[in-house]
């Protein structure tokens, strides 16, 4: 199970504090939001500064490329210090090329899909990643309100997951706070990243924990769950 900070929250005036609060949250990645302006309507940061936090901290860097043409930033982003980067499905035919690309810069491969774009629409591509991030808010802000439409996605993305034998993590992303984490892990999410939720707290380490621990109290309820509802449709036969 994976609990991401998303940097994107943090107070930027400060950033070597918030990297070393992340540092020693006992959280298991950074999350990297890059806008551009174009793909969505909003611009935050680029390579240089992931360049600069880099030597801060070994954890691992997931960046989420909200851009238009990732094409152009994925050498540089490698370059910085990128452990995974991940791409939107709805660039549609370049999502192959791109994922490609980013698997022969010795990277993890991610993919993101939106809130309006349907689920199906990653099948092709289940085999070829590392992580599949399930937005759920529509993104290019902190801050939004999740959208609780969205479980069902989680729920297909594990099914697939569990039928093909694969092994992607599910990340869930926007508007994750204790309560929907906790809806998410129910559903099979097992990546979950946190923006206002988690740096918005006095104690980032606190509010990390606390995630973590929602987060198993709800897998463990729903493993329970299915395991009684085996036993006694197994009793019924
Ligand atoms: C939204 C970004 C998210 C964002 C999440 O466009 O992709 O990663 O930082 O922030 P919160 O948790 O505040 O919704
Ligand atoms: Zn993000």
């Amino acid at each position: 199970m994976i609990i991401a900070p998303s940097l994107l929250a943090a107070d930027f005036g400060k950033l070597e504090k918030e990297i070393a609060r992340v540092h020693r949250s006992g959280a298991d990645w950074l999350h990297l939001d890059i806008m551009d302006g174009h793909f969505v309507p909003n611009i935050s940061f680029g390579p240089a500064v992931v360049k600069r936090v880099r030597p801060l901290t070994r954890l691992f860097f997931d960046v989420h490329l909200m851009c238009s043409k990732p094409e152009i930033l994925l050498e540089p982003f490698a370059a910085a210090g990128a452990n995974q980067m991940n791409i939107h499905v709805e660039l549609g035919n370049h999502v192959i090329s791109l994922l490609w690309k980013v698997r022969g810069l010795g990277k993890k491969a991610g993919l993101a899909i939106n809130p309006p774009t349907s689920i199906s629409i990653v099948q092709p591509y289940l085999h070829l990643i590392d992580s599949l991030l399930i937005m759920t808010v529509n993104p290019g802000f902190g801050g939004q309100s999740f959208i609780h439409e969205m479980l069902p996605k989680i729920q297909q993305a594990r099914e697939w997951r569990e039928e093909r034998g694969l092994k992607f993590h599910i990340g869930v992303d926007g508007g994750v706070d204790f309560q929907t984490a906790a809806d998410c892990a129910h559903s099979g999410a097992d990546a979950f990243i946190s923006g206002t939720t988690l740096f918005h707290q006095r104690s980032l380490t606190a509010a990390v924990t606390k995630m973590r621990r929602i987060v198993e109290a709800a897998r463990f309820k729903t493993a329970r769950r299915a395991s009684n509802g085996a036993q006694s449709s197994s009793f019924a036969r």
